[in-house]
């Protein structure tokens, strides 16, 4: 990383939108980093020497004893700081005004209007416009050395400011894209208040990765596992222009991907890496396993536990291999707080090609530990990586075994891929599929009763999914209309067989997950 990009400190207090705050200022090409609100301590402060810091919103209140406490170096430190919803309650607290539990909380769409021209609304030429508030504590007395910039339609302090001391809080998020001119306050507090000179470029990134890459690896040889998904395969092309013939490429097919996908995938690696990219067909070793299994957790622990022995088994068969690239990005890196559940509640064991064993005592190089999905996209471009994998849904490391509930087997899995096929060939047709995050069909354990023709037909339901997300951490599912879903349901039940009776699945995440296990 470059010592002398300057960097932004986003201190979490658990806010499920603290990630945005980061590709938000990402998108405005400064760098950021997000560490919780317990790992700040003076020396990570002289490690990062961060040219400002924003507070995060959080679900606890400043009222409650044991809610997280502001450390006081943050506002020792002569920086600036945008302090979102809690971080605001928690500045307005230590610095001795007054937080109080509101009547009546503020949630979603809130009209706000400006009081005083501030530097944070520079540019902004309405004097009311609608931003998004989530928070059930109001500021009641400001801190002496503020003044308030804006109140809310229904008289709650919406911003205040310290000019002085560059602190300026905000109750609502402009994170959020609800908010109307939610980015124009962020760049505002970067350029206009922070003076920020640095930027962060995607095009820069690449050219000093590889280079630095280059004096990693010298001439050794690296081994990189290979899934077709977009992060592997950014890695993997980044660490090939570092290394070229030293890198080997292992893509372990376990009979769970989609129609053609291991086909498709390994014919443009094989002709990209040539005989450097072994592919292993594990597909019988896998669905032996994993028969008569039935529990989700249990499936993905085969699942991982396999992929580990035959990726180990083949990269064995590599002499001196000294490094192992993975596909790690930022999210995975962040300690971000989790907002539902505990810190310690595990909604999925996740697996992954980056999740590669330690005891293989290779060194790991992740060159893109620093980056989100969507700068991966970008650096994936500037290496002139083919659209079909880089535009590709993302698709999780177990594949299909997670999309056939209950226990699998060969007949389901091939039921599923005809079906998924046909989904997403219809919605590329219909030019939807770049609208939509993710898209896939599972298939339920049950059969139902139909006629076709004149006769009954006694097979499988499948289900729908389709959602909109921003990083796969919250999810609406996609609003098809009548028409749309008429076909679709139509063009599965006329061509696969297996399969008489379509349903869509209405739920978001949460209270669902995006994969049904
Ligand atoms: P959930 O189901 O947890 O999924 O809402 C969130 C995103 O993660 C993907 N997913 C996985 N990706 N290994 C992966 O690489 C996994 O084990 C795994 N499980 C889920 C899922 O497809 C969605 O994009």
């Amino acid at each position: 990383m470059n010592n002398n990009l300057q960097k932004i400190l986003i201190i979490d207090y658990g806010s499920q939108y603290t990630q945005l705050i980061a590709r938000r200022i990402r998108e405005l090409e400064v760098f950021c980093l997000v560490y919780p609100y317990h790992k700040i301590t003076n020396k990570l402060l002289k490690d990062i020497n961060p040219s400002a810091f924003i507070l995060s919103g959080g679900p606890k209140s400043v009222l409650d004893k044991n809610s997280p406490k502001l450390n006081e170096l943050i506002l020792n430190k002569n920086k600036p700081i945008l302090a979102i919803c809690f971080g605001m309650q928690l500045i307005t607290k230590n610095l001795k005004g007054k937080v109080k539990k509101a009547i009546n909380r503020e949630y979603g769409h809130t009209l706000i209007n400006i009081k005083k021209k501030s530097a944070i609304f520079k540019g902004i030429n309405k004097n009311r416009f609608k931003v998004w508030m989530s928070h059930g504590d109001n500021i009641s007395k400001i801190p002496v050395s503020f003044s308030i910039t804006s109140l809310s339609d229904s008289e709650i302090i919406s911003s205040i400011e310290d000019i002085k001391n560059k602190i300026y809080c905000l109750q609502f998020h402009p994170e959020v894209y609800h908010t109307d001119y939610g980015l124009k306050i962020i760049n505002n507090f970067l350029f206009n208040i922070v003076k920020i000179k640095t930027r962060f470029r995607l095009k820069k990134f690449t050219e000093t990765k590889i280079l630095e890459l280059k004096n990693q690896l010298k001439d050794k040889k690296i081994i990189c596992g290979l899934s077709g998904g977009v992060d592997s395969t950014v890695t993997a092309y980044l660490l090939d222009k570092a290394v070229n013939k030293n890198l080997f490429c292992i893509f372990v097919d376990h009979g769970l991907l989609r129609k053609y996908e291991s086909k498709d995938v390994s014919k443009i690696f094989k002709k990209k890496f040539g005989s450097n990219f072994i592919k292993v067909d594990a597909s019988k070793l896998f669905l032996e396993r994993l028969k008569n299994i039935y529990h989700p957790e249990k499936k993905r622990k085969i699942i991982g536990k396999t992929f580990i022995e035959v990726f180990e088994k083949e990269a064995k068969k590599i002499t001196n291999v000294k490094f192992l690239g993975q596909g790690t990005l930022y999210p995975d890196v962040i300690e971000s707080i989790p907002f539902f559940g505990g810190p310690t509640a595990k909604i999925k064991s996740h697996h992954n090609v980056g999740g590669l064993p330690k005891k293989m005592k290779l060194k790991v190089v992740e060159p893109l530990r620093e980056l989100f999905k969507d700068e991966v996209r970008e650096v994936g471009r500037n290496l002139k990586i083919n659209k079909y994998l880089l535009l590709r849904h993302p698709f999780p490391g177990p594949g299909l075994a997670i999309r056939i509930p209950g226990i699998i087997d060969k007949k389901k899995i091939s039921i599923l891929k005809e079906a998924d096929y046909i989904f997403i060939n219809y919605l590329k047709e219909k030019k939807l599929y770049n609208k939509i995050w993710q898209a896939f069909v599972v298939l339920l354990p049950i059969k139902s009763v139909g006629v076709m023709g004149d006769e009954r037909t006694y097979s499988y339901v499948a289900s729908l999914r389709a959602i909109t997300s921003v990083d796969g951490m919250t999810a609406d599912f996609y609003m098809f209309n009548n028409k749309q879903l008429k076909e679709i349901s139509s063009l599965l039940i006329n061509n696969v067989k297996g399969i008489n009776r379509v349903l869509y699945d209405f739920t978001s995440k949460p209270p669902g997950t995006i994969e049904w296990e």
